[in-house]
């Protein structure tokens, strides 16, 4: 059992370093992939240099075993922007049941977040070696905080802070989720939003922001729509529970389902010392079209 917005830590003793991340199951096994962030913030800033994207498996969530780097730095085609100085933040992966492969998007960056483009890769299996294919701003567009989200018909988007993170945007993605293939919709325009995680339920999409704070906590907000490509309207702040306007001093990741139950992934950001970051997962539901986000103070959550 892991305490919500502390440091968790893998079944080695070790403090889990996957921050901004994604949980995927497959094949009967949890796999948790996110930021390496276990390193000394460089002198007087909130940065730490890009280690890679790290990779957890579980068979229950009870206990996280390291798999090691999925997406190694050292490991960079030439000329890649992925390296230890710049920015590669919130990674996701889908597997694509046509290839046969797990795709991985991230945020892709110069350290002053001025490039603002996605790097994609690839791997066989689930805990990598991911190789990478591609890096770009999809459509041209600038894209900072980015979700994938595998729709009900089987579509995979990007979903993206656009526009100097003031629209939300969604940009399809090609049949083997490694590319944009050229249609993309806007979302909450100037509504300045980040850190987006979706979820369908019941014919209605569901999408949980937060505000731009840079890595202070803010309120987080969810916004709801019929289609995927609709319009999309900001509800209210879904979480309940002490310090819900702060979201728990958490910012939103990732939504993903198990046994049947819905859960967010937070970040809880420690700027000064960004590897003792802390984590919380969050059970999400909806009744009568209204979600809620509620505190508990531990994942799993306590038998009562
Ligand atoms: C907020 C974003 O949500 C994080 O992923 C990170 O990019 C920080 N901003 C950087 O300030």
């Amino acid at each position: 059992m892991f305490e919500n917005g502390k440091i968790w830590m893998d079944d080695a003793g070790r403090s889990i370093q996957a921050h901004g991340g994604c949980i995927l199951q497959h094949d009967g096994m949890w796999y948790w992939y996110g930021e390496h962030k276990g390193a000394e913030n460089c002198p007087g800033t909130t940065r730490v240099d890009v280690i890679g994207i790290s990779c957890y498996s579980s068979k229950d969530m009870n206990s996280w075993h390291y798999e090691g780097l999925a997406l190694d730095v050292k490991d960079s085609p030439e000329g890649s922007l992925i390296q230890p100085e710049n920015v590669c933040e919130r990674p996701k992966v889908l597997y694509n049941e046509k290839t046969g492969k797990f795709v991985m998007w991230m945020h892709l960056d110069t350290p002053r977040y001025t490039y603002a483009g996605v790097a994609v890769a690839v791997a066989d299996r689930p805990i990598g070696p991911f190789t990478v294919i591609r890096e770009m701003q999809p459509n041209r567009t600038d894209s900072r905080d980015m979700t994938l989200f595998k729709d009900v018909d089987g579509t995979a988007w990007l979903v993206h802070s656009s526009d100097w993170n003031k629209t939300l945007r969604l940009s399809r993605l090609t049949e083997d989720f490694t590319d944009v293939d050229g249609f993309y919709a806007s979302a909450l325009v100037d509504q300045t939003r980040e850190a987006p995680a979706l979820m369908y339920r019941d014919g209605k999409y569901y999408m949980i922001t937060s505000g731009c704070s840079g890595w202070q906590p803010n309120s987080a907000l969810y916004a709801e729509c019929d289609h995927l490509c609709g319009q999309w309207k900001l509800i209210d702040n879904p979480c309940e529970g002490d310090n819900y306007r702060r979201t728990f001093e958490g910012q939103s990741t990732y939504i993903f389902e198990k046994d049947g139950k819905t859960y967010l992934m937070l970040d809880h950001w420690k700027p000064k010392n960004v590897k003792n970051s802390g984590y919380s997962i969050l059970p999400v539901t909806v009744e009568n079209g209204i979600l809620t986000v509620k505190w508990q103070a531990t994942f799993p959550e306590q038998a009562s």
